[in-house]
C-alpha cells in the first residue's frame, strides 16, 4: 500500500529519480518511552508536514503494530532500526521491514559490502513479492554523537568526515539510495556520491535549543543548504513547549532555503 505523501519520490536509485517538492523534509524522530505518548504526538501531526522516525526505544517497546498505524495514516515512516550483523540476518531483518510498508530503512554502512548487498536485494525482492514500492535503504555512516576522539578511542583514527565518506562510497557502490550523515558532511557527500544520493542528517538543533547528547549539531537551514535531503529531528520538536508551532517555523525557514549543490 502506498502512502499518499509518497509520491515517486520513493524508488529512487538510478538517474531518474524527481524531487517533489512538496515532499516533506523533517523527520520527526518519536522518541518517547510511553508508545502512547508518540502516537499521541503522531495523532496530532499532519503526514503532509513531516515523515515521522520509529527508533529502537519505540520498537522494542511496543513492536510493529504502531508503524502499522502510522503507515495507514499516511505517514512516511523511517524505520531507524540500524541493522549491522551477518548479511543473511540484516538482510531478512530487512525483508521484514519492507513488508511493513515503511519509507525508509536503515542499515550500518560499518557492515560491509556483502552485508550492504543482501540487504538491497532482500528489500527489493521482499517489496515485489508485496506488490510494494522498495522503501528507500540508506547506510548510517557515523553517528552523529561520535567526534574524533571518540572514534579514536574504538580504533578509527581518520576522523568522522574521511570515514563518513568512505562509508558513504560504499554504501553507493551497494546501490543503496543514501546514508545518514552529519551535516558537517553533508556537502562532501554530495560532491563525492551525486545529486541522486539521499543525504538524511540528524544531530539538529534550533538555534536556541539544548545540544544534548549530540555532538556535531547543525540548525536544520544550514543542514539543507550543505545539500541535505531531510533532517531528523527529535527533541527540539518532541520536547518543545509547542511541538506542532515548532515544526511550522521550522518548515517556514526550510520553505526559504534553497537546497545545496556541490
Ligand atoms: O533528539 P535528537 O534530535 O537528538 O534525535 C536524533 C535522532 O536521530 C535519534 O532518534 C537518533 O537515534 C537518530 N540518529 C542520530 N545519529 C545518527 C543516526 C540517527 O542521532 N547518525
Amino acid at each position: 500500500m502506498d502512502t499518499p505523501s509518497q509520491g515517486s519520490e520513493i524508488g529512487n536509485r538510478g538517474s531518474e529519480a524527481t524531487v517533489i517538492n512538496s515532499e516533506p523534509r523533517v523527520i520527526v524522530a518519536l522518541d518517547f518511552s510511553n508508545p502512547m505518548h508518540a502516537l499521541a504526538l503522531a495523532h496530532r501531526l499532519d503526514p503532509r508536514e513531516c515523515a515521522v522516525k520509529v527508533g529502537k526505544e519505540l520498537f522494542v517497546t511496543a513492536g510493529p503494530e504502531p508503524v502499522r498505524w502510522l503507515v495507514d495514516r499516511g505517514f512516511n515512516v523511517f524505520l531507524d532500526l540500524k541493522f549491522h550483523d551477518i548479511p543473511n540476518t540484516a538482510a531478512s531483518a530487512c525483508a521484514a521491514a519492507a513488508r511493513l510498508g515503511v519509507w525508509m530503512i536503515d542499515v550500518h554502512a560499518s557492515g560491509g559490502r556483502a552485508m550492504l548487498r543482501a540487504a538491497r536485494d532482500a528489500v527489493d525482492a521482499a517489496a515485489s513479492g508485496a506488490a510494494r514500492t522498495p522503501p528507500m535503504l540508506i547506510a548510517v555512516t557515523v553517528l552523529t554523537s561520535l567526534d574524533d576522539a571518540d572514534l579514536r578511542e574504538i580504533g578509527h583514527a581518520s576522523g568522522a568526515k574521511a570515514e563518513a565518506l568512505q562509508l558513504a562510497r560504499l554504501a553507493r557502490d551497494c546501490d543503496l539510495d543514501g546514508v545518514v550523515c552529519s551535516a558537517h558532511e553533508a556537502s562532501a557527500l554530495r560532491t563525492a556520491c551525486g545529486p541522486v544520493f539521499r543525504l538524511v542528517t540528524p544531530g539538529i538543533r534550533l538555534a536556541e535549543s539544548a545540544q544534548d547528547d549530540q555532538a556535531r549539531i547543525v540548525t536544520p537551514e544550514a543542514a539543507v543548504r550543505a545539500g541535505a535531503d531531510f533532517i531528523v529531528i527529535g527533541r527540539p520538536i518532541t520536547q518543545a513547549a509547542d511541538p506542532l508551532a515548532t515544526l511550522a517555523e521550522i518548515n517556514r525557514t526550510l520553505a526559504k532555503v534553497k537546497k545545496g549543490r556541490a
